[in-house]
């Protein structure tokens, strides 16, 4: 089956091809990174205008590079939610329109299930079950998955989540955005244990994050340190870094620990961190548990992913009605 992916939930327009839910035949992603840098987050007015002027030409060069007219696709898959409510309606009605003009099924797909799925596009799979931590600009996770479509949520941030600290905290220290690539980029020129920033555990025998703390502890180092700080910056980034990959590889691992799960993985734009990717295997090997990762081009944002849970939607035989909407708040199973 040979799948259309549509994503648009927050500020990536893309596109993919890809057959049986595992082979990517083509996958285009148009950032709108510049966009909304100046304003040092996503500007949702932005968003959707620069959605809608790309939507269009993602999906056609997806379907060039993949060889293919839009009558040789068998469906199509686009998010439904969460995300930007105007951001997601250009791709979700764009796909909808586009489906019954081609006469094709469709089907909404939930933006985390998505994430998820960008594990079975890599070429080392996981097997079921396994836990998954999904950390990205919108969520802190961990769920217990059996099969494509049962996951479980075991676990999830109380407030800011992982990404949205590494842009934070990136903001804070003057270095722009979005956080994530140039934190831990100025974390490798850093001493990650000079300055000890405060891990929040939380309940220790349960899954949920907090790192709203830990962004307060960075911004009262800076306002106490107003003469040093600058020439701090790669320690104090080192040492932010640090503290979020402790806590996600301690909750990931404790909650694979719980139920008796040999398998881990994780998703989500900071997946794609080096030092948090390095850890967990460091961490996981001693435990004799497997990591499972997506290559770092589908940590981020992108319609591969998002293909490839739709597969599985429409193999159970679902697909949207004319008269779905989007969402803006949601978690896994919709
Ligand atoms: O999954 P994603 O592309 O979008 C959401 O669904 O939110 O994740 C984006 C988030 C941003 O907060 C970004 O700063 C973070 O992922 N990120 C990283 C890295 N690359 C992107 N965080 C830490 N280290 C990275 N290398
Ligand atoms: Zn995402």
């Amino acid at each position: 089956m040979i799948i259309l992916g549509i994503e648009s939930s927050c500020d990536e327009t893309a596109a993919a091809v890809v057959a049986d839910g595992t082979r990517i035949q083509a996958s285009v992603v148009a950032s709108q990174v510049a966009v909304h840098s100046p304003y040092g987050g996503v500007v949702p007015e932005l968003a959707s205008r620069r959605h809608i002027e790309a939507i269009v030409p993602v999906v056609d060069q997806a379907l060039a590079r993949a060889e293919l007219t839009a009558t040789q696709i068998d469906a199509i898959a686009v998010t439904r939610g969460p995300g930007l409510v105007g951001a997601l309606l250009v791709g979700f009605s764009f796909a909808r329109a586009y489906a019954y003009s081609l006469g094709k099924p469709w089907v909404g797909v939930n933006h985390l299930t998505g994430h998820i799925h960008s594990l079975f596009l890599s070429s080392d799979p996981p097997a079921f079950p396994f836990i998954a931590l999904l950390a990205s600009g919108g969520h802190t996770s961990i769920y217990y998955v059996t099969s494509p479509l049962s996951i479980e949520l075991m676990g999830r941030t109380r407030d800011d989540a992982a990404g949205e600290a590494f842009d934070k905290v990136s903001k804070l220290l003057g270095l722009g955005y979005p956080g994530g690539g140039v934190i831990s980029r100025i974390s490798q020129e850093g001493r990650p244990g000079r300055i000890v920033f405060p891990r929040a555990y939380l309940d220790k025998q349960a899954f949920d994050f907090s790192f709203s703390g830990l962004k307060s502890a960075v911004r009262r180092y800076v306002e106490t340190h107003p003469q040093t700080w600058k020439s701090e910056t790669a320690d104090i980034a080192a040492g932010f870094q640090q503290a979020v990959v402790d806590v996600l590889t301690a909750k990931l691992l404790s909650a694979a620990r719980s139920r008796k799960c040999r398998r881990i993985a994780v998703v989500g734009g900071v997946a794609a961190n080096q030092c948090l990717r390095q850890t967990l295997r460091d961490k996981a090997d001693q435990e004799e548990i497997s990591v499972f990762m997506p290559p770092v081009d589908l940590c981020g944002d992108n319609a591969a992913m998002i293909a490839a849970a739709g597969y599985h939607l429409l193999r159970a035989g679902k697909t949207g009605e004319l008269a779905d909407d989007v969402y803006s708040t949601k978690d896994l199973n919709t």
